[in-house]
């Protein structure tokens, strides 16, 4: 694994993980995660794809951006990085803040796209009632509540099974997300706040899409999320039991397996 870094005016300093060889998968971490999200599964992974795993900014390594963020600018900086390494073609996988931007990418640059991989993620924009709690979550994490915050919402992410039996992983879990910064947890949260619903746009989407569910997902919902696989042109679609918003450490062997076995299907397609 080599670690690299984009420099530019409007990304001061992003940091990104590129290893493996082969067809290029890119893996975009959620909130409030960096990309050693995917360090149970990239080793698996980087045997089949040249994997490119950026910490998106603000997050991990990787400095905040000059201007607001938002998930244009996210899809503009994932751009920047492949520039960098002379990359035009990928699939691209978004885990659930993630999915968001990576929607984003397949709006401003969808030539670049082989095929897309929403994990545990959805089309839709924020209702005024998620808008709300997200704004009251922004002022308790500027008043200093960052901790109670991510104590808070972090064993939310996972299934009961999970919880039950990994709890030293949600430990160690909750103590990465504590190191990100107050200011870069609210921006990501303004990000989305701010974000366009995209569900019209998949329809438009000429290369085809895998849904990867958890049956336990209280944020990215199965009941949503298959109804909006509806819109898309080709879909392939998992749902994983004993899994809720977190497949790539509640379910990592069936992520692998249903992300090599797509990605290799859009690859043949070019
Ligand atoms: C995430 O996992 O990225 C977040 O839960 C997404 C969200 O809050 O909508």
């Amino acid at each position: 694994m080599q670690s690299k870094n984009i420099q530019s005016p409007k990304f001061p300093n992003i940091h990104y993980r590129i290893m493996g060889q082969g067809n290029a998968l890119v893996l975009l971490h959620g909130f409030p995660e960096t990309g050693d999200l995917w360090s149970e599964v990239w080793g698996e992974l980087s045997k089949e794809f040249t994997l490119i795993i950026p910490d998106l900014p603000g997050s991990g390594k990787s400095m905040r951006c000059a201007e607001p963020l938002t998930m244009d600018l996210i899809a503009e900086c994932v751009k920047q990085i492949l520039d960098e390494e002379g990359i035009e073609q990928i699939v691209l996988a978004g885990h659930s803040m993630g999915g968001y931007a990576a929607l984003a990418f397949a709006e401003l640059y969808q030539g670049y796209l082989k095929g897309l991989i929403m994990v545990h993620s959805m089309a839709n924009d924020d209702t005024d009632e998620k808008k709300e709690q997200r704004r009251k979550s922004i002022v308790l994490i500027e008043k200093g509540g960052k901790d109670v915050f991510v104590r808070q919402m972090i064993p939310n992410l996972f299934s009961e099974t999970y919880k039950k039996n990994n709890e030293t992983k949600i430990q160690a879990h909750i103590e990465a997300a504590l190191k990100q910064d107050a200011e870069s947890l609210s921006d990501f949260y303004n990000a989305m706040i701010k974000r366009p619903n995209r569900v019209q746009l998949l329809s438009g989407l000429p290369f085809p899409i895998l849904w990867l569910i958890g049956k336990e997902d209280t944020i990215a919902s199965p009941d949503k999320v298959l109804q909006q696989s509806t819109h898309a042109n080709v879909n392939f679609v998992e749902v994983y039991a004993n899994c809720a918003h977190m497949g790539m450490l509640e379910q990592p062997s069936m992520l692998v397996k249903d992300i090599v076995r797509f990605t290799k299907y859009c690859s043949r397609l070019i």
